[in-house]
């Protein structure tokens, strides 16, 4: 008979869980889900060798394990420690921990520009979040903010080096994704920048994910850029039959428009499995060329379950009033008592508003 595998018992923010051996803090916190799931913006399940550079989702660890209960002295990476059994983690119930993600919010923002109003990832950007929940109203940084020589990525994808946040996603999205990584992260310090070796453009079909992973605006798409806001698009589901890649991606549509096309997400920020289970990264022939509705079979409104504005304004839980009408007409169908088109000429379909040169006045209408 099979060995039943042992768990271990975590608690965490006083919630106790059974996780495998093996398994981060962050991951069992995940289990629990919603606040007590420490933010991360570096650590991205779905790229092998992740984690440990941004320090947001730093923990408590109040005791160690039950052999060992004595807690841990300083702050933990929650995605890089994994848990022991009986370990107790305090995440948003301390203190130093809420204070500690308050100065890690003001040292990645001390050189990330107040840019929001003008940057694409504005409505769905992870540090932009962070900064509403942890973030000061004001600086005390008294230098210039770094500066960088500009760096093309080719003709789908804008670098904004100030806003980089150094979190390797895009670097382990190259590497993991891609047979030729043609870009990383040159120098060290503050010096450290991510570029593309040469200068050479990134031609690889799966490249784009990059845009995904990117917690910040460093990464755009150029074909969306400066297009629209990403809150007044409506995300929807949608797929077709691709040959490189799952083909289920997210559509952001503003009326019949498709505006973007990313891969779908799920409540961490992170690209969703696919129906059969396996990471939904998607091509950029999908991402970045099919950009017609009638290339995709639309299923519906995507489920956002971010805590985000993009969870805001679109329309999958959209409740249409009653219509009661008929049920006050006694189930007879409501009477048209006179069609408009018949009685007036205020409405007239054949004169196109599009084809007026300048805009429409009343002469157009009453030759
Ligand atoms: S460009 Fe974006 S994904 Fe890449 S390291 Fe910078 S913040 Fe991270
Ligand atoms: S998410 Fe853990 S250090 Fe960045």
């Amino acid at each position: 008979m099979a060995e039943e595998k042992k768990l271990f018992k975590v608690t965490i923010d006083n919630i106790t869980v059974d996780v495998e051996p093996g398994t981060t803090i962050l991951n069992a916190a995940r289990l629990i889900g919603g606040e007590v799931a420490p933010p991360a913006m570096c650590y991205y399940s779905k790229l092998k060798g992740s984690g440990g550079k941004c320090r947001t989702c730093l923990v408590e660890v109040a005791a160690g394990s039950t052999a060992d209960p004595r807690p841990m002295p300083k702050l933990v990476a929650s995605c890089r420690t994994t848990v022991m059994d009986g370990m107790i983690v305090k995440n948003i119930t301390s203190e130093r921990v809420i204070d500690a993600r308050n100065g890690v919010v003001e040292f990645l923002l001390l050189n990330h520009p107040l840019d929001c109003p003008v940057c694409d990832q504005a409505g769905e950007c992870h540090l932009q979040d962070l900064s509403y929940e942890h973030g000061k109203e004001g600086t005390r940084y008294e230098f210039n903010r770094r500066t960088f020589k500009k760096h093309d990525l080719g003709e789908y994808i804008q670098l904004h080096m100030t806003r980089c946040i150094l979190c390797y996603r895009c670097v382990f999205t190259a590497d993991q994704l891609t047979n030729k990584r043609e870009h990383g992260v040159l120098d060290r310090g503050d010096h450290s920048e991510i570029a593309t070796f040469i200068e050479k453009s990134l031609h690889n079909d799966f490249i784009g994910n990059v845009i995904d992973v990117c917690p910040v605006g460093a990464l755009t798409d150029k074909t969306f850029r400066f297009k629209n806001r990403v809150w007044f698009t409506k995300p929807m589901d949608a797929h077709r039959d691709c040959p490189k890649c799952s083909g289920e991606v997210q559509l952001w549509m503003r009326g019949e428009e498709v505006y973007r096309v990313t891969a779908r997400k799920d409540e961490w920020g992170e690209v969703k499995d696919t129906t059969d289970g396996k990471p939904g990264w998607i091509c950029n022939e999908c991402r970045f060329e099919k950009k017609e509705a009638r290339d995709w079979v639309i299923e519906g409104p995507s489920h956002i379950d971010r805590h985000s504005v993009i969870s805001q304004g679109h329309y999958e839980k959209l409740v249409t009033p009653k219509d009661t009408l008929p049920e006050v007409m006694g189930g007879r169908p409501p009477k048209l008592i006179m069609d408009i088109h018949d009685v007036s000429e205020v409405n007239r379909p054949e004169i196109k508003l599009s084809e007026i040169e300048g805009p429409a006045h009343s002469d157009d209408f009453n030759q």
